[in-house]
C-alpha cells in the first residue's frame, strides 16, 4: 500500500466496508487525528462517485490529494469518516501531498497579477465530474482557470463554461473548456444519484437543501404531484421516502433521465412518469402534496448554475413571462385535495419579498373558493443579483 495505514494496524476493531463508519470508536480517531490524516480505499471505478458522495457529506477533504493504491484502489482524503458512503476501508495517509486549495493561489504562481485575478471566477459548480464555471468576460485566459480547476477538483473530468439556461425546457447553454468531451455523469447527493449530462440539462447546486428537505418533508405513501420533475430533482429524494410521484416534464432529454434515475435509484415503482405539459396530465386522484419547481422563462434564462450571486446581473425584475410559474397555480390547485400541501417557487426581487409571492399564491387560491391556512416562505438562494429564489409552503383547505 503507498503511503498509507490502515487504522486498523493497530488490530482495532473494524467492521465489514458496509459497516465501516460506525465501527470506528473515538479512541481510533483520537490515534488517527495525532498520526495522520485519513483517507477511505475504494475501487478505482467508484473513484468520481464516491468523491461526489463524500462531497455531499462534507467529509471529503479537497486539500489533499487522491492516491493510488494497492488492488486496484484509489485512497480519497476525508476529514473524517463517512456515514453515508460505501467504502472498503480507512487509512491514514502518512506522506499526503497537499493541493494548493484556492483558485488565485494556483494562478498566482502562473504568474496572473492582482488585476488579473480580479477577473478569474469567483464561484464555480461541481456537478458529479464536470465543473461548471461562469467566465467573466474580461478573463485573462479561460483556458487557464479551466486547467486550474481540473487540478483543485482532484474527481473532475470535464470544466464547462456555464452561459445560462434557455427557455422553457430549461436547456443550458455551455462551452467545453478542458477535460474530456463525454459529459454524462452521475452527481451523488444525500444518498440520491442523478445521472445527467450538464450540457444538456440544467442542475441547480444551489438547490441542494430544498432537494433534502422534500425527501424529509415527504410521509411514507403520501400521493404527491411534481409538475415541473425534471431529471428528478425533487421526485427522487420523496420516492426514494417512500411516496408515490407523479412527475410531469416536457423536455425529453430531461425527461429519459427522469426515467433512468428513478430506475438507478430503485424507485421506479413509485414514480408515475409523463413526457408532457403538466397542464394535460391530472393524476388518477386527489394528491396530498403539489410541488411547483419552476418560476417561468425569463427568470429562468437567468438562472446562474452556480450556488453564489451572481453579481454581473441586473436586480431588475423579471420582465412578465408567458409562463410565469405562478400562471401554473390553478392546476396545482385542481390537484391538491383539502388540507394538503403546495410548495410554489418564485423567483423574487428582494425588495419584494415575502409580499409579492404570498399575494400570488393567495389571489390564486381565493379564484378556487379555497382557503390558504397555513403559509411558511423559505429562502432557497440567491437567484441573480437582488433576485431571491424563494419558496412557500402553503396548506390549503
Ligand atoms: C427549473 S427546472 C426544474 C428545476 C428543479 N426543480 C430544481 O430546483 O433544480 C423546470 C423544469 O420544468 C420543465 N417544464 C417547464 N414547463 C413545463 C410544463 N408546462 N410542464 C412540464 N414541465 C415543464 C422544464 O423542462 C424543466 O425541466
Amino acid at each position: 500500500m503507498s503511503d498509507e495505514r490502515t487504522v486498523n494496524d493497530d488490530n482495532h476493531d473494524r467492521g465489514s466496508s458496509d459497516e465501516v463508519p460506525s465501527r470506528v470508536t473515538d479512541d481510533v480517531l483520537d490515534r488517527v487525528a495525532e498520526d495522520g490524516p485519513l483517507a477511505v480505499l475504494v475501487p478505482e471505478p467508484r473513484t468520481e462517485i464516491a468523491i461526489e458522495s463524500l462531497r455531499t457529506e462534507g467529509v471529503y477533504d479537497d486539500e489533499r490529494a487522491i492516491s493510488p493504491s494497492t488492488d486496484g484502489k484509489i485512497a480519497l482524503p476525508v476529514t473524517r469518516p463517512p456515514t453515508e458512503t460505501q467504502v472498503d476501508d480507512i487509512v491514514r495517509q502518512v506522506d499526503p501531498t497537499y493541493r494548493t486549495t484556492d483558485l488565485d493561489d494556483v494562478l498566482e504562481t502562473q504568474g496572473w497579477t492582482e488585476a488579473d485575478l480580479e477577473n478569474a471566477p469567483g464561484s464555480w459548480a461541481v456537478v458529479g465530474d464536470v465543473v461548471l464555471v461562469t467566465i467573466p468576460p474580461a478573463c485573462p485566459d479561460e483556458e487557464a482557470v479551466a486547467d486550474a480547476l481540473l487540478d483543485l477538483h482532484g474527481g473532475a473530468a470535464t470544466v464547462l463554461a456555464d452561459e445560462g439556461i434557455d427557455g422553457v425546457g430549461r436547456e443550458p447553454q455551455t462551452r467545453h473548456l478542458a477535460g474530456e468531451r463525454d459529459t454524462e455523469t452521475v452527481h451523488v447527493e444525500h444518498g440520491t444519484h442523478y445521472a445527467l449530462d450538464p450540457s444538456e440539462v440544467m442542475f441547480s447546486p444551489g438547490n441542494q437543501a430544498e432537494r433534502v428537505r422534500m425527501g424529509d418533508v415527504v410521509e411514507t405513501d403520501e400521493q404527491v404531484l411534481d409538475m415541473f420533475a425534471g431529471i428528478g430533482y425533487f421526485t427522487l429524494p420523496m420516492a426514494r421516502a417512500g411516496a408515490s410521484v407523479t412527475a410531469t416534464e416536457l423536455n425529453p432529454t430531461a425527461f429519459r433521465y427522469l426515467l433512468e434515475n428513478a430506475v438507478a435509484n430503485g424507485v421506479a415503482d413509485r414514480i408515475d412518469a409523463y413526457n408532457a405539459d403538466c397542464r394535460d396530465v391530472a393524476p388518477d386522484v386527489d394528491v396530498d402534496r403539489v410541488v411547483m419547481g419552476y418560476y417561468g422563462t425569463s427568470a429562468a434564462d437567468s438562472d446562474p448554475h452556480h450556488s453564489g450571486a451572481d453579481t454581473s446581473r441586473s436586480s431588475e425584475e423579471p420582465e412578465s413571462r408567458a409562463n410565469a410559474g405562478h400562471e401554473f397555480l390553478p392546476v396545482a390547485l385542481d390537484a391538491l385535495e383539502s388540507g394538503g400541501t403546495l410548495h410554489y417557487h418564485e423567483a423574487c426581487p428582494e425588495n419584494r419579498l415575502p409580499d409579492r409571492p404570498r399575494s400570488r399564491l393567495g389571489s390564486a387560491v381565493a379564484d378556487t373558493g379555497r382557503e390558504l391556512v397555513d403559509v411558511e416562505q423559505r429562502r432557497v438562494k440567491t437567484h441573480s443579483a437582488g433576485v431571491v429564489h424563494a419558496v412557500l409552503d402553503a396548506t390549503v383547505e
